[in-house]
Order: structure tokens, then sequence, then C-alpha cells
């Protein structure tokens, strides 16, 4: 049987993966109460959305830095990232609330135009290099491991003016800079993701053009730039594969987000709708990694579409064998991004032929209830079960692979101290995991997003992720401890998700 209907029918046949989308399972549920020994526990950032300096010490400009600035509109409370929580001054900040809050793990970035101002080996800057090393050494000296993310959306602008992601070349200037990375910093890291978010920066960037840099090519130019993103980050761990793995003694992989799509109805159609909408999402990118190639449902419906729409051939870039065997198992461990839930319908006209976009090349359609209790941004949906049903479907879908959660967390507009919404959040979220767990799952690591209030892209200072508030006019920038600091800090001291009863 192929692979996709194979899903399709084990799918079928796991109440995990069936409709679930009664309101009362919205709220904020709790199934399990300790989280195990075993679940390392970490916090996350990235360089554009902390550090500030955009322009200190010899760095170079960055899409996210041109996006802004040449059109402050795109953030809707009109700032950006020039200066955000500082980091680059009160890192120290950031690591003295991690020791306080006792995590085992950061996970953050190395902006690229930091340590390569024009993204190529041409110069090399000796203060961004500085920057990282003292920020690794602070770490070291307070026991805390580092997750290192090479590539959270801030491709150099000189590159960007060549195309960015969906040059060709961009391939050779990701491995230079990972190759560099590696060298300057493998003695301190301990794992790493080449590349944060895909989608994000495909679809988002090179779609919709709704983020850094501005490119509106939906259904074309965002499957370029994913073809181009699976192969440097492919290229990029075999780097680390033969060139460092065995001195370096660290693993490496991608991280993907993924929300979860379930089925509107108990129909076949719907499941198989919410199935298809799973592999255009995670599947799009962790496909490749596992097995080698695109989803074949992707193959399929881009191909029919496409031929619908008059294009010679399918918008789809196909990978050829050999890029299919380079890509394929470049991962030491699959690590996901998870905030929230669809659900999934089929269209009720199943030829149908839609847009040009990867939203309409899936075929199906996609919504939020709007009795689910929602954060500070729009899509953000709060629906706990949502990721325990993630974590069961990756195991089944991709095989008794280890899983690293790379990030879960909430928003809020206020960055009130007494944050109860996002303990309830972690603690409902956490406790999904655990139940999914227990059923075999294997999670080893938790990521919370994120240990300061920082510039959340779009919605910029208007939507607060951090379990530490900072005053943004506030020149000394101090790390204020939320209420949910002091949870997550009991939980990993005591692993008992509940204010008590674990006992
Ligand atoms: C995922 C992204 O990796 C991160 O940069 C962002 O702030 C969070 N989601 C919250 O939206």
């Amino acid at each position: 049987m192929e692979l996709f209907h194979l899903l399709v029918v084990v799918c079928l046949s796991l109440p995990s993966c069936l409709a679930d989308g009664d309101d009362e399972f919205a709220n904020y549920t709790i199934t399990k109460r300790i989280l195990p020994k075993h679940i390392a526990v970490g916090v996350a950032t990235a360089a554009y959305q902390i550090e500030g300096a955009w322009n200190l010490d010899g760095k170079g400009e960055q899409v996210w830095d041109t996006f802004i600035h040449d059109n402050p509109s795109r953030v809707s409370d009109h700032t950006n990232g020039d200066v955000a929580s500082d980091s680059y001054h009160f890192y120290k900040q950031d690591v003295a609330a991690m020791k306080e809050v006792g995590v085992n793990y950061y996970r953050f970035s190395i902006a690229w135009s930091r340590i390569l101002p024009d993204g190529t080996l041409k110069k090399i800057n000796q203060a961004g290099i500085d920057y990282y090393v003292n920020l690794f050494e602070e770490l070291e000296s307070k026991g805390i491991q580092a997750m290192v993310t090479l590539h959270h959306w801030d491709i150099p602008t000189a590159l960007e003016k060549q195309g960015g992601w969906q040059n060709p070349k961009v391939v050779d200037w990701f491995v230079d800079y990972a190759r560099l990375c590696y060298e300057k910093f493998g003695k301190y890291v301990q794992s790493w993701v080449t590349i944060n978010e895909p989608k994000q920066i495909c679809h988002a960037g090179y779609g919709l053009g709704v983020f850094a840099p501005g490119v509106v090519s939906p259904g074309v130019g965002e499957y370029l730039c994913a073809r181009h993103v699976l192969l440097a980050h492919a290229k990029a761990w075999h780097v680390f594969d033969k060139e460092f793995r065995s001195k370096l003694k660290s693993r490496n992989t991608i991280v993907i987000d993924s929300d979860w799509y379930e089925p509107a109805t108990h129909s076949k159609a719907d499941a198989i709708a919410a199935e298809i909408k799973r592999q255009f999402v995670y599947g799009m990118y962790a496909h490749p990694i596992v097995y080698g190639n695109w989803p074949k449902i992707m193959i399929d419906n881009i191909a029919k579409y496409s031929k619908a729409q008059g294009f010679k051939q399918s918008r789809l870039p196909a990978f050829s064998q050999e890029e299919i065997e380079l890509i394929k198992g470049t991962y030491d461990f699959l690590a996901v991004n998870h905030y929230t839930t669809y659900m999934v319908s089929a269209l009720e006209d199943p030829n149908h032929v839609g847009g040009v976009s990867w939203d309409e090349d899936s075929g199906v359609n996609s919504y939020q209830k709007s009795t689910w209790k929602t954060a500070a941004i729009d899509w953000f949906k709060i629906v706990p079960w949502g990721f325990g049903k993630l974590l069961r479907w990756l195991k089944h879908t991709y095989g008794d692979k280890e899983i690293v959660i790379t990030e879960n967390g909430v928003s809020d507009t206020t960055g009130t101290l007494r944050d109860q919404h996002r303990i309830d959040y972690l603690q409902s979220y956490m406790s999904h995991m655990v139940d999914a767990i227990y059923d075999g799952v294997n999670v080893t690591s938790y990521t919370v997003w994120s240990i300061i209030d920082n510039f959340e892209w779009n919605q910029g200072f208007n939507a607060k992720l951090g379990m530490y508030y900072i005053n943004m006019s506030d020149p000394e920038k101090r790390r204020i401890a939320k209420d949910s600091s002091k949870y997550l800090a009991k939980v990993i001291k005591t692993r008992c998700l509940i204010e008590s009863g674990c006992e």
C-alpha cells in the first residue's frame, strides 16, 4: 500500500486521529500531573527578537531590519527589533533568569549577519563571534547547555539582494556560514538546529510576503524557497556529520513547526482532508528528511493543479535522485514547535481547482473554532489536546523517533506579572504531552517560548510571550519575574505540574 493511504488507514483506526473538536475539550484540561524525570526543560529565543544592536560593532543588515525600516506599518505597533530586549548588552541578565528558573538548556539563534556582515566568508566580524563566545561562557558558568539555531529567519540583506532563499546559491552560502559556526562555537554546543520553521520563512516570507523579505510569490516562489531550505539544511547537516560530529559530540536537526489538524467531522472525507493538511504542513519538510522526497500527496496535488492552471510543469520543483539521497536521514531527532490547532474539512467539490498557492494546493478547508480561547495573536487559539494528538501522529507517521519540543508557549498583550493564563497554558500543554509520553511517544525535551518578553515579528511588542517581563522603555531593560517563571522553576524542581496533589 502506498505510504499516504497507509497513513490514512492507520489514522482512521486510531482514536487519536479522529474528530475531537468539541468545545469542552478546548479548556485547560489536565490529564497527567507529573513531568517524567528524563524530560529536560529549556527556554528559547531568537536573535532578532532579543538582541537589538542591529547595526553595532560591525553587524550587517538582515532582511527583518530592511523589511521593517522600509515600511514600519508592517508591524502592528510600528516598532522594530533595533533595540528589542537588548540582549546584546544584557545577556547576563537573560542567563541569570534562566538560572533562577533552573532550566537545563537555552535555545537561541546566531545572527548570520552579526558574524558575516554580507552573509559570505569575505569578512568575518570578530566582535560578533566574541558576543556569542561570551554568551556561551556565561551559560557554561551557570551549568546551562546550549541548543543553537543557525538560522531563525534573518538572512543577510546582501544575500537577499541576490534572491535570498530563492537563489540556488543560498545552499552554499548557508553551508559556509554553518561550517564557520561549527568551527567557532562547536565546543560549547550540545544541540544544533540548522533552520527554524521553514514554513514561516517560505510561506510567510516568499509566498504571502507578510514576513521578511516580503516576496509575494504564492505557489511558486515559496516552493523554490522550500527546496533550497531543505538542500541547505541537508548539506549543512552532512558537513556536521562528516567533519564535526565525532569531535564535537553534539547533535543536529531542523526545527519544523506544526499546528494540529483535526477532522471537522467523523466522515472519511474529513479524516483524509486533515491528513492531507498535516502532510502539507509538517510533512512538507519532515517527509523529505525522513523518507527522502516531498510527500506523495503534495507531488500529486500540485502536479494536477498546475496542469489545470495552465503551467507546463508542476510548480513544485522536483528533487533529483541524488538530492533525495542527500536529504534523506539528515536529522538526529525530530524537532517540533507547536502552539495551536485547526479543524479541517474536505472541499464540497473534490474537483475544484483553486488559485495558485500552497494553501489552495492542499485542496482542503481549515478553520479555528470561535469558541476556543484566544491568546493575544489572532491565530493563537489555546487547544491543549491538539498537542497530544500531534505527538501521537508524529510517532505513527515517522516511526519511533526521539522528539524534542523546541517551542511552546503563549502570548498576552499586557505583560502582566500575574500571568496565571500562561501557567494554565503550560500546565495543560505539558500535561497532554506527558499523556502522549505514557502512550509511548519518545519526547525527551520541552522548551518554553520564551524566557523574556521580546519582539514578536508582525505583532511587535503587542504580543508578549516571556516568563520575565521587560519594560521596553526602561533603558536598563530589567528582567522581572512573572508568576509563570516561578511555576516552571517549581515544576523543574518537583516535577509536579499542579499546585499540589502529586504525592
Ligand atoms: C515561532 C517562532 O519560531 C518564534 O520566533 C515566535 O516568536 C513564536 N513562534 C511565537 O509566535
